[in-house]
């Protein structure tokens, strides 16, 4: 799908059911709820990013910055609009949205997830070396990333 054919915007509460199955049926064994994504809608404001087409919903990217640092909170793109580029604009368009008022951005991926780490290596995410045992409710481990800004 070109990229004209959806807008990025920034998320708005009557997104959240959309968001909402996306995230669960993207990471069934540890879905943010419907209060962390209230959350995030305070917290990260402008950073917390959809990608739309006619009111559906595609997919989802929040960032977030304290200070200096960036963090991607987390992104998903829904399995039917996955491998389009969807998950790569959503990406830049967070970080575009975190320079200027950042130095740099981490995130933490699943060390399985290879998706995502082609996609974070693709924009210039490199592992830092850091490795947190057992993070995810699988028993995954997570893989620090980070891209100078
Ligand atoms: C990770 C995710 C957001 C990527 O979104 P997407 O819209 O499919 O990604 P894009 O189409 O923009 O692809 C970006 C790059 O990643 C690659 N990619 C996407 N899916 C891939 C897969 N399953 N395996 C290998 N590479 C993949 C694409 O080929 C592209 O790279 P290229 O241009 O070098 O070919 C999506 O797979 C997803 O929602 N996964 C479930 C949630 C998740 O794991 N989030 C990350 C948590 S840290």
């Amino acid at each position: 799908m070109p990229p004209s054919a959806y807008e990025l915007r920034a998320c708005e509460l009557r997104d959240l059911a959309q968001v909402g199955q996306i995230e669960r049926a993207s990471f069934p064994e540890r879905p943010y709820t419907r209060l962390d994504f209230a959350y995030f809608l305070l917290v990260a404001r402008d950073g917390f990013i959809v990608a739309s087409k006619d009111g559906s919903v595609m997919g989802y990217v929040i960032a977030t910055a304290r200070g200096r640092e960036g963090s991607i909170q987390s992104i998903a793109v829904s399995p039917e609009s996955r491998e389009k580029g969807v998950g790569e604009l959503l990406l830049r368009s967070a970080i575009d949205r975190l320079a200027g008022r950042c130095g740099r951005v981490h995130l933490l991926v699943d060390a399985g997830n290879e998706a995502a780490i082609h996609l974070y290596r693709k924009l210039s995410f490199e592992e830092t070396g850091k490795v947190v045992k057992g993070y995810y409710p699988n028993g995954g481990d997570a893989v620090e990333m980070v891209r100078k800004l």
